[in-house]
């Protein structure tokens, strides 16, 4: 990653954004009433109707990218979610010892779930996605609860929220932020020092369509997160869930730009995003996998503008 300086001012905030990796394992552990819940109609996608192809190369890829993160080390990892397949143990450890989380060489990072790492409400309360990524989970937070928690970079609040919810049936993948949590964020952005904040989640504001998601495939109270967001002056919103990456500078369902990092890991869409930011300049690279030389190279540029109207209304300054 460039850094980029400007005269007279502070060095860019450099972040690595990457999301829906889908690491698996073997074995991967079944227990009998595993059988009875989604994973089994879920792991007869995966094994036989093509996901498992889609992601047949995801331990090479990703372990591209972590010597991609530790040749050009970002001031902060952002990861949206989606670590494993099917939400087993065995493939959160695969998956964060790939992603080199907790490792004495760990680069310092920011990570939420993604549905698939609440597989199933079992899945959900065992906290095994919390206790594997737990190092990148450390921040500030409202009386000790898990989620939302807010790590600071420069001047810039990376705000995390949990936007995924176990599912019992087979054909849902939606999630949604419960009230609590609502509260607790609102409260949060509220008492953050000034600097602009970005919001971190699993789910997307809008499709690359910029049409909205199905709610069996979406964040079923959107409007409810993106009114708290936007009243605390979230900025920009980052995000997984779709595996093709894509950014809306004005979404009609947000009054800040979206950025969707897609899938890091999957065949033939294979990237993340590097951004810098300075003062409200947003400028960003995206970096693909290519499979002849086994390498992430830089595939294009965009930028965006973060609304510094929002940041400051809701930031003033001393
Ligand atoms: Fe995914
Ligand atoms: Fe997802």
């Amino acid at each position: 990653m460039n850094p980029t300086h400007r005269a007279n001012a502070a060095p860019a905030v450099r972040l690595a954004h990457l999301s829906d990796v889908h690491i698996t394992a073997r074995p991967l552990g079944w227990r009998r009433p595993d059988w009875f819940t989604k994973r089994f109609p879920g792991w007869i996608n995966y094994r036989w109707l093509g996901r498992a192809h889609r992601f047949r190369r995801a331990d090479e890829v990703l372990a591209a990218l972590l010597t991609d993160l530790r040749a050009r080390p970002p001031d902060r990892v952002i990861f949206s979610g989606d670590a494993t397949a099917l939400g087993f143990e065995a493939e959160f450890v695969r998956a964060a010892l790939l992603l080199g989380v907790g490792s004495p060489e760990a680069l310092p990072g920011l990570a939420v779930p993604g549905n698939h790492d609440y597989y199933t409400p079992a899945v959900q309360r065992s906290g095994l996605f919390e206790r594997y990524f737990a190092p990148w989970q450390t921040g500030e937070r409202i009386d000790g609860t898990t989620y939302p928690f807010a790590q600071r970079v420069g001047p810039v609040w990376l705000v995390a929220v949990n936007s995924c919810t176990g599912n019992r049936a087979p054909w849902d993948a939606g999630g949604s932020v419960d009230a609590p949590q609502l509260e607790r964020l609102g409260l949060l952005l509220e008492r953050l020092e000034p600097g602009p904040r970005i919001l971190v989640t699993h789910y997307p504001v809008a499709l690359s369509s910029g049409q909205k998601e199905r709610r069996t495939h979406g964040l079923r109270n959107l409007t409810d997160l993106v009114r708290v967001a936007a009243r605390g002056g979230v900025c920009l919103w980052l995000h997984g869930h779709r595996h093709g990456p894509y950014c809306l500078p004005s979404p009609s369902f947000a009054p800040f730009p979206v950025i969707c990092a897609g899938s890091a890991t999957q065949y033939g869409l294979w990237s993340y995003n590097e951004y810098a930011i300075a003062g409200s300049r947003l400028e960003a690279t995206r970096r693909v996998y290519a499979p002849g030389t086994r390498r992430f190279e830089d595939a294009g540029t965009f930028e965006l503008s973060l609304n510094p109207s929002v940041a400051e209304a809701a930031n003033p300054g001393p």
